[in-house]
């Protein structure tokens, strides 16, 4: 039996949230260009000055839901590491929740410098916060290199050896003969992990380019000898996975090893960012006369 890892993915709600909110910012910043685009000394005599400075109503309200969204970004973690509760919805979703709210929490705490940040604290902070997101980014692409149940749990070497027959099997009952799933491949021998980041990062790009290969030869041999166009998607799809899942098998410890190298700069990176963030909102707090306060 196929678990649903052979679920076809569907489009994710993350991403067009994501596409729409993006749309929202952008619209936001064309609207207010003609303040933002305006030089640090001129932008007291614009009227908007007091509202869209990173300390008025709205530079600020924008501020703090940066801050709570990077905040809700950490439920993640919470999720995976703490909570195994089926219908929360899978880790997948809740991944794609951490790029969602990773990349939108940053994006309002660039809009709440106003393109001006002054302070040293917030200038520190807002590059921890732009190094947290540039490594999520190369992280995510790292992510989907490491074996995975549909659901986003990381698979045993066991599981992924199953697939790989159950694969093979499903492209049987279709009627591809199995003697043309073979490949020619210098990189079929199992590799044991130990290499550094970057030699593991090359291969995990040399994977790619491999998997690429065998899946365009072993689709050109099928499409010399398969005649029912019917199953020739459900064909595709499975030569597909055979050829991606091939890779994780070689590579399988490898790429275990560099996701968790990998993580570990993230996490620290990310506890460096909330600390900083921390003191730079004590700071504001304390000695900044926000309206927020007043009474
Ligand atoms: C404010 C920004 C962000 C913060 C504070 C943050 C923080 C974290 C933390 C604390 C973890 C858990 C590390 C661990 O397992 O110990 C994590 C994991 C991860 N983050 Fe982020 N992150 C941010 C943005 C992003 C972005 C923008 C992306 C991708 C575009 C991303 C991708 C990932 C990935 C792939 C993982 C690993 C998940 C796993 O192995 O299960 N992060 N992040």
């Amino acid at each position: 039996m196929m678990d649903s890892a052979s679920k076809p993915q569907p489009t994710s709600m993350a991403l067009l949230l994501g596409i729409g909110l993006a749309f929202g910012l952008a619209g936001y910043l064309a609207f207010h260009w003609s303040y933002y685009g305006l030089s640090p000394a001129e932008r007291p005599f614009d009227v908007r000055h007091a509202a869209l400075r990173s300390s008025g109503s709205v530079g600020l309200s924008i501020g703090l839901a940066g801050t709570a969204l990077m905040l809700l970004n950490l439920t993640y973690l919470v999720r995976k590491r703490l909570i195994s509760i089926a219908w929360l919805g899978s880790l997948r979703k809740w991944m794609n929740f951490h790029v969602l709210t990773g990349l939108l929490g940053p994006s309002l705490i660039v809009l709440h410098t106003a393109f001006a940040p002054s302070s040293s604290l917030g200038k520190l902070a807002l590059i921890a916060m732009f190094i947290v997101v540039a490594t999520g980014v190369m992280g995510r692409y790292i992510y989907i290199h490491v074996p995975r149940s549909y659901h986003g749990r990381e698979l045993e070497i066991g599981e992924v050896r199953r697939r790989l027959v159950e694969y093979r099997e499903a492209l049987e009952v279709l009627g591809v003969d199995p003697t043309s799933l073979k490949y020619e491949s210098s990189t079929d021998a199992e590799e044991n992990g130990k290499v550094g980041i970057l030699s593991a990062l090359r291969h995990m790009l040399q994977g790619d380019r491999e998997a690429h290969r065998q899946f365009h030869q072993l689709q050109k041999r099928m499409s010399e000898k398969q005649a029912d166009s019917a199953k020739s998607k459900e064909i595709h799809d499975l030569l597909h996975k055979l050829c991606r899942e091939r890779q994780w098998l070689v590579r399988y410890h490898e790429l275990r090893e560099l996701m968790g190298a990998w993580r570990f700069f993230h996490r620290w990176l990310a506890v460096v960012l909330f600390l900083v963030v921390g003191f730079h909102i004590l700071l504001a707090f304390r000695f900044g006369s926000l309206w927020i306060i007043q009474s």
